[in-house]
């Protein structure tokens, strides 16, 4: 993996929507495999921005989001579909029929799950895959485990996640217990994988993650065996590493 530092959360958001941006270039039907939560707001902005001045254009561009809750519907203003609907889709060229995200308000979670395997095969696979970390290592909502779940599944969400989660709901209770994400093997097998990470509430779980033992009690510790992954983190994410490994560079190469 190669991590690059970026000197603030701006600094991560530009470098990251700059990866993209060239993904997109590169391939304009290219899949991209996308993230929600607060790390990459101000990346979806960004390529706003740069769609808005001509940059970018993602008429052919296909999506896959990494998860949803359990329970919420699409017009819930907590559902991951809001989200990304929100912050990102109803700005740029895209066709809603080519954004992908589980639903929510499917009861029967085989039949999800298998639909949306069947989704990210029928694709061809994920170009890029966009992720940020949870304070407890978790990539999607794979939680910390014994074992590495493959493929799409529920998931019963760990009490770190609903309460790291509550800041977005009224309280801590109206947050779903469960939620479909892809797995482990889903995000493996992307080209590429774009992590970010903001924050000195990161920064423990950033180190143990690409600095510690690879294991499914830390998600995201899988991605050290992944052969494209980038990781941009800012300097509050970065203490640990910094701190424990000596490097003061900004490249740090593995
Ligand atoms: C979001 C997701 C989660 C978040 C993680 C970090 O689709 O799958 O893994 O990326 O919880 O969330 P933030 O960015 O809010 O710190």
């Amino acid at each position: 993996m190669t991590i690059y530092a970026a000197k603030d959360y701006l600094d991560l958001s530009r470098k990251a929507a700059n990866i993209i941006s060239a993904q997109i270039t590169l391939k304009r039907n290219s899949v991209l495999g996308l993230a929600t939560g607060s790390t990459p707001v101000e990346t979806y902005r960004q390529l706003i921005e740069k769609y808005r001045q001509g940059d970018l254009d993602f008429s052919e561009i296909r999506t896959i989001n990494l998860d949803e809750y359990k329970g919420l519907s699409g017009e819930h203003n907590q559902s991951y579909r809001y989200f990304m609907n929100d912050v990102l889709f109803s700005h740029i060229n895209i066709d809603l029929k080519n954004t992908n995200i589980p639903d929510g308000l499917e009861e029967d979670s085989e039949k999800e799950c298998s639909r949306y395997n069947q989704v990210i095969r029928s694709m061809g696979g994920i170009d890029l895959q966009l992720l940020g970390i949870g304070g407890n290592g978790h990539i999607g909502f794979n939680e910390p485990s014994s074992f590495f779940e493959k493929e799409t599944h529920l998931v019963a969400l760990a009490e770190h996640t609903r309460k790291s989660n509550a800041r977005f709901f009224t309280s801590v209770d109206e947050v779903p217990t469960h939620a479909y994400t892809m797995g482990i093997k889903n995000i493996m097998d992307a080209g590429k994988v774009l992590l970010l990470a903001s924050g000195e509430a990161k920064a423990i779980t950033l180190y143990d993650s690409f600095f510690g033992f690879v294991t499914p009690e830390i998600p995201a510790s899988i991605l050290q065996l992944h052969p494209n992954c980038i990781v941009i983190a800012d300097e509050p994410a970065l203490a640990v590493i910094r701190e424990k490994t000596g490097w003061e560079g900004a490249v740090y190469d593995n």
